[in-house]
């Protein structure tokens, strides 16, 4: 079977990577990198540590409006699936990306295979939601990480092709978990001890576009009364330059360029907590078992929070401060993602769909 994997954006690149590896026991994968992200800390970095295999194709479509960035993907996709002639094309996640390399394909009449099928925050304000939605309608196969996500499909009528397999992330950190507490050496870098310090990453424009919530955000953690290590995204960083915030960073911040995942999953496992606006970087606390302080007001990964182990906080200095200082979850764990087996899954399931489309 030939599949074309569509990949674009520093998420996408550390799912695909355990699925690559699976699917390519036994089928071609082509791979397509848009080109969404591409500074060397947000695209290539992960391709090094992570042994994704080169892309066969860089459409390098870069930044833009989001109408513009995704019409010019869709073109650039189709040209690409029309010569290429996949069975079936994989999207990951909620990004742009994801979205034209659904549409493209569907249009094309190609199968879409949509891995993190099903998550919703219930919130069209985000551009992600939008995405999510107008994905899985137009997936063949939807490829759930958790029941929620089902249910959710479900309650928009779609049920058919639908598969919970866990989520690929959880293959991704047990993967890597050993090779960055060896490899990393973050902590040491960064000069902080296990256990004694904040990690905080922002990057959705609901937080980076609005001066004052950014104000809020740091203004809590300049209170924090440890160290917080920051490693800052890219539109972060033009966001806060351009509010005169980069310079006035209270003194036990520590900004840092966006880390290798290696790095960033070592810094988190020894935080004493995390606060975030990623949607990876809650399950990864999860997965880590490190309390997260949701910077948001909604999360598609509600059993984080059900489950006690992650607090919806918003932007408001008042509530940071008090999850930093108060927040801690009081029950155990229980596996809310999977057993690490899903890109295995996911490659099964690819595998028996392609056999009854030709058989
Ligand atoms: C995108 C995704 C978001 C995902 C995030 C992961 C969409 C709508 N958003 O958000 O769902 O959580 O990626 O990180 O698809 N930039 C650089 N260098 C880069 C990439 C971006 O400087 O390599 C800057 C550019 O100024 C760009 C801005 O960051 O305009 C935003 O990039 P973009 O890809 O549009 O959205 P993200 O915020 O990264
Ligand atoms: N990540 C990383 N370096 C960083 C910040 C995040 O490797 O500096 C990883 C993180 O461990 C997780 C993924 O990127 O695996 C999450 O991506 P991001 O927060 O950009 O997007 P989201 O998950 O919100 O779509």
């Amino acid at each position: 079977m030939k599949i074309a994997s569509i990949v674009g954006a520093r998420p996408q690149f550390i799912k695909c990577a355990p699925v690559s590896r699976e699917l390519r026991k036994e089928h071609e994968e082509i791979l397509v990198h848009t080109g969404q992200h591409y500074d060397h800390g947000m695209s290539e970095v992960f391709f090094e540590e992570l042994a994704i295999p080169k892309p066969d194709y860089n459409l390098g479509i870069g930044s833009g409006t989001h109408g513009r960035q995704t019409g010019v993907m869709l073109g650039a996709i189709e040209d690409v699936l029309e010569r290429e002639k996949p069975d079936v094309v994989l999207v990951y996640g909620d990004t742009n990306s994801t979205f034209a390399g659904a549409l493209a394909a569907a249009k094309l009449h190609v199968p879409v295979a949509h891995v993190e099928a099903g998550l919703r925050s219930f919130d069209r304000r985000m551009p992600e939601e939008l995405n999510r939605v107008l994905t899985d309608h137009a997936s063949d196969l939807l490829f759930c990480p958790t029941k929620t996500a089902v249910a959710n499909l479900a309650a928009e009528g779609l049920t058919r092709g639908v598969h919970l397999v866990g989520d690929v992330m959880v293959d991704a950190m047990n993967y890597n978990r050993s090779i960055a507490e060896e490899r990393s050496r973050v902590l040491e870098e960064v000069g902080v001890g296990p256990g004694e310090y904040l990690v905080v990453t922002v990057h959705r424009p609901s937080n980076t576009d609005d001066r004052e919530k950014m104000v809020a955000i740091l203004g809590a953690l300049g209170e924090a009364g440890k160290p917080v290590v920051f490693p800052v995204h890219p539109r972060t960083w033009k966001c806060l330059t351009g509010y005169g915030l980069l310079t006035k960073m209270p003194e036990n911040i520590r900004v840092v360029e966006p880390l290798g995942y290696l790095d960033m999953i070592r810094l988190t496992a020894h935080a004493e907590k995390i606060l975030t606006d990623s949607g990876g970087v809650q399950k990864e606390a999860y997965m880590l078992g490190v309390p997260c302080i949701t910077l948001r007001e909604n999360t598609e990964w509600v059993e984080t929070v059900e489950t006690g182990w992650n607090v919806l906080v918003g932007a408001e200095k008042g509530r940071i401060t008090d999850a930093i200082r108060h927040f801690s979850p009081g029950v155990r764990q229980r596996n809310l993602f999977g057993d690490g087996n899903a890109s295995v899954l996911i490659g099964k399931i690819l595998t028996r769909h392609q056999n009854t489309r030709s058989g």
